[in-house]
C-alpha cells in the first residue's frame, strides 16, 4: 500500500503494521483515526505516528495512519 509493503510497521510504539490497520478497518462502515487507536492501539503512546503534523520525533515517519485510513477510504469510495 502507498508504496509500502503491508507487513511495514507504521506504529513503531506499538508494533503495529499497515496490514493489522487494514484488517482491523475492514468491518468499520466509515472508519476513522480512533477507530485504528481503538482496534490497534496504534498512535496511543507517541502518538508521532497519527498524521503527519503531529509528527514531532527526531526522525520523521515515511507514512501515517492517517495515510493508510485515506487509501483505504479512497479504494472503498473508487472501488
Ligand atoms: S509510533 Fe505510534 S504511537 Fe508512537
Amino acid at each position: 500500500m502507498l508504496g509500502f509493503d503491508e507487513s511495514y510497521e507504521i506504529c513503531s510504539c506499538k508494533k503495529v503494521s499497515i496490514e493489522e490497520i487494514i484488517v482491523a478497518l475492514e468491518k468499520e462502515q466509515n472508519p476513522t483515526l480512533s477507530d485504528i487507536q481503538d482496534l490497534t492501539g496504534a498512535g496511543t503512546e507517541c502518538r508521532y505516528c497519527i498524521f503527519k503534523e503531529g509528527d514531532n520525533g527526531k526522525m520523521k515517519k515515511n507514512i501515517y495512519c492517517k495515510d493508510v485510513l485515506n487509501k483505504i477510504k479512497n479504494e472503498r469510495i473508487n472501488g
